[in-house]
This record gives C-alpha cells, sequence and structure tokens, in this order.
C-alpha cells in the first residue's frame, strides 16, 4: 500500500528546462570504482547508476576537469574523449531507463594532494591548508599554492572545457559541485579565502569566482540546465564561514538574477563538527538553513542531508525546499523512490565497501523482495 504521508514527492516539478517525475533526488556519490588509468566510467559505473534510474533526478559522483583537479583515486574526469565515451555509456543506460542525469563537475583545490595528483601541488585561494590529515594518505594537507589571475582564468577554461564535454556526451544537467569544502566552496568562505583582491575581502567578491563558473556552464547547457550544490554551514574539509546566512543570501540572489534551474541545499552535519577547531558549530551558527535562505532563490530548491521520505515531504509541504536528494540511502537502496513510496524498510549500506573495490556493495544491492 502506498505512504499518504509522502504524496508530495511525487508530484512532477519543473526543473529548469527539465520535467523530473517524482521529487526524489540521487545525490553525489563518489564511489572510486572507474577505471583508474583512463578514468573513466565503465560498465560496472553504468549499471550502478541505471539500478538507480527511478529517481526523478541522478547527480553523478564529482567529476573532474584537470589532472591538478582530482583528489580519489578512481574518481572519473571529464577531460577528454575516452571519457566522453564512458560517460555516453552511462547516460544510454539511465535514458533507457527513462532516468535523467546530471554531470556533477568539480575541482578540489586545496582537498588533495601532490600524491595524488601526479606531483602537482594543490591550488587554492589563499595559502592556508587544512588542519587534520589528508583523509586517502592519512598524511598532513600541504599549503596550495595561492592561485594568481592567470591560474584563475585556467581553471574557468577547464570548467567550461568540462561543460562542453559533458554536453557532448549528452548529459541532462549540470551540477557545480560548490560543497563540502573543495575549490569553489574555498573561495566562498572567509577562513579558506583571505585574498585581497577582486577574488577576496567582502562578501561579493568571495562570491565572484563561482558566479563566473556558473556563468561558464550556463553559456554551454543554458541556464534552464545548470544547478549548483551548496553547504553553508558544513565543516568537512576544515570549512567555516564567519556569517554564512549573509554570504548564501547574497550568493542565492546573484544565482536567482541568472534564473539558473536549482539549488541543492545541503544542511549540517552533527559529526562534521569534529572539525571545528574551537570554532562556534554549525548549529549555533542556525538552526533552520532551509527557512533563512528559501526567499532569495525562486528557482527549484532540493534539500538535502540526513531526511526521510517524510520529512522530505513536510518540507515540501510548508514550501521550505521544492525536492529532496538523498545520499547515503541511495548507496544500498536502488529502488529507493518505491521504497519511500510503498513504506518498504530500507537496507543499511555498508561503510566497508563504500569506496574502492569492485561489484561488493556497489552494484549487489538488490530491489525490496515483499
Ligand atoms: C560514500 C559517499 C560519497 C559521497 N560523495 C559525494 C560527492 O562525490 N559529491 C558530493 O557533492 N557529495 C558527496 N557525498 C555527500 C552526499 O551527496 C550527501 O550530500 C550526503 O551524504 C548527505 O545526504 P544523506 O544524509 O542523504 O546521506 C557523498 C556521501 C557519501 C556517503
Amino acid at each position: 500500500m502506498k505512504n499518504p504521508k509522502v504524496d508530495t514527492l511525487f508530484n512532477p516539478l519543473q526543473v529548469g528546462e527539465i520535467q523530473i517525475e517524482n521529487r526524489i533526488i540521487m545525490s553525489s556519490l563518489t564511489r572510486m570504482r572507474c577505471d583508474k588509468e583512463t578514468k573513466s566510467p565503465n560498465d560496472l559505473v553504468a549499471q550502478f547508476y541505471s539500478q538507480r534510474a527511478s529517481a526523478g533526478l541522478i547527480m553523478t559522483e564529482s567529476t573532474f576537469i584537470s589532472e591538478r583537479s582530482q583528489s580519489w583515486p578512481g574518481c572519473p574526469g571529464i577531460m577528454d574523449q575516452t571519457q566522453v565515451e564512458g560517460w555516453k555509456k552511462v547516460i544510454q543506460a539511465v535514458h533507457n531507463k527513462k532516468g535523467k542525469i546530471a554531470l556533477q563537475i568539480w575541482h578540489s583545490g586545496r582537498a588533495t594532494h601532490s600524491l595524488l595528483q601526479q606531483g602537482l601541488q594543490p591550488w587554492g585561494p589563499s595559502q592556508i591548508g587544512i588542519k587534520g590529515p589528508n583523509q586517502i594518505l592519512n598524511i598532513p594537507h600541504e599549503i596550495p599554492h595561492e592561485m594568481n589571475l592567470d591560474d584563475i582564468q585556467l581553471v574557468k577554461n577547464q570548467f567550461r572545457n568540462g561543460a562542453q564535454l559533458a554536453k557532448e556526451a549528452g548529459f541532462d544537467a549540470i551540477e557545480l559541485h560548490g560543497a563540502n569544502g573543495y575549490l569553489i566552496d574555498q573561495f566562498l568562505k572567509s577562513n579558506s579565502n583571505q585574498r585581497q583582491d577582486e577574488y577576496g575581502g567582502t562578501i561579493q567578491g568571495r562570491c565572484k569566482f563561482c558566479l563566473e563558473i556558473i556563468d561558464e556552464l550556463i553559456s554551454i547547457f543554458g541556464k534552464g540546465r545548470v544547478g549548483i550544490k551548496v553547504s553553508p554551514i558544513g565543516r568537512f574539509n576544515d570549512m567555516y564561514d564567519e556569517d554564512p546566512i549573509k554570504l548564501y543570501t547574497y550568493l542565492f540572489q546573484e544565482l536567482d538574477k541568472r534564473q539558473i534551474a536549482f539549488i541543492e541545499l545541503m544542511n549540517d552535519k552533527d559529526e562534521e563538527n569534529a572539525y571545528n577547531h574551537g570554532l562556534p558549530s554549525s548549529q549555533s551558527q542556525t538552526n533552520n538553513l532551509f527557512e533563512k535562505l528559501r526567499n532569495s532563490f525562486k528557482g527549484i530548491i532540493i534539500g538535502n542531508v540526513g531526511l526521510t521520505g517524510e520529512i522530505a515531504a513536510q518540507l515540501i509541504q510548508t514550501g521550505l525546499i521544492d525536492a529532496a536528494s538523498f545520499g547515503m540511502p541511495y548507496i544500498s537502496n536502488p529502488d529507493l523512490v518505491e521504497r519511500i513510496r510503498y513504506n518498504f524498510p530500507l537496507t543499511e549500506a555498508n561503510p566497508d565497501t563504500f569506496f574502492e573495490g569492485e561489484h561488493i556493495g556497489y552494484i549487489d544491492y538488490l530491489p525490496f523482495q515483499q
């Protein structure tokens, strides 16, 4: 029997130029199972996404745009024709099941290490390294090279090139990874961006890089197929902003002027406060993020972090969000849409198989059997 409390999730939604059949979005999940040599998605990856095609929209795992922008082995790129061909297989597999799929385009900035990118020093907005060890190597993070104006132009060109290839591959949309302490987020936030030039200082300055890249993506995909993921109060990768509501109110208003299709808005995660280093907790900065930012953007807001079907439906009914994205639940519930609709129990994911490996813990989670 259908769960009447989640009916709202099954009202179709116009997201920019894309019509989605339900409001359950699969959020981006790095699984490090792409081909390590070519850095392209393989048949296994295509199968993973195709199993999850009943989501209203799938966001791919973070996908890098240059050698310097990667940080996890086994992640895919969008830099060359081999990768385009790999992505075409994924897109075809999802489209065959009438699903929709957006590429999440990404630059890791300072959140990587020269040992993970062929000896290249990480880049960032300022010479401020992440406190704490690199997650993959378990050694201290390096101090990034502070990007000069030529570096900024180069990275903008690389985003544009990546978007062009993503378009060629046939993605329905593109999502800029502006969350979780990667390069775009590093430019936005006050603790990682202490530049004195036009790309820092004021809130307008800190948002400039992000907005210029959004403009590049719009120039390739059109405004109705561009979105961004943000984490205003997230602490992952040692992030902190002194006034996140003021910063993101400005950013949302600027994104609204550009009429992009969607913003995927991450709420906080309690456990991330482990990265606080004595700073105020994310909860103390705001406990009602969706309410504070809703009115600054008229397009689609996709709520994220720790949601269930019923909570998501309530948030949509009260108008705080328009759709909801799910990360962890999608690892082990390929049929999450059906499980939410019929109130079937969810399968727990095994964290040991989140990253790397092959099919185990990846494509062997099956749809619910009654
Ligand atoms: C294994 C794993 C990999 C993830 N990879 C990415 C990623 O590549 N890009 C991204 O934006 N978020 C990534 N996330 C975060 C999720 O997309 C999502 O924002 C987060 O898990 C919160 O949603 P949830 O509470 O529904 O899990 C990842 C999360 C997990 C658990």
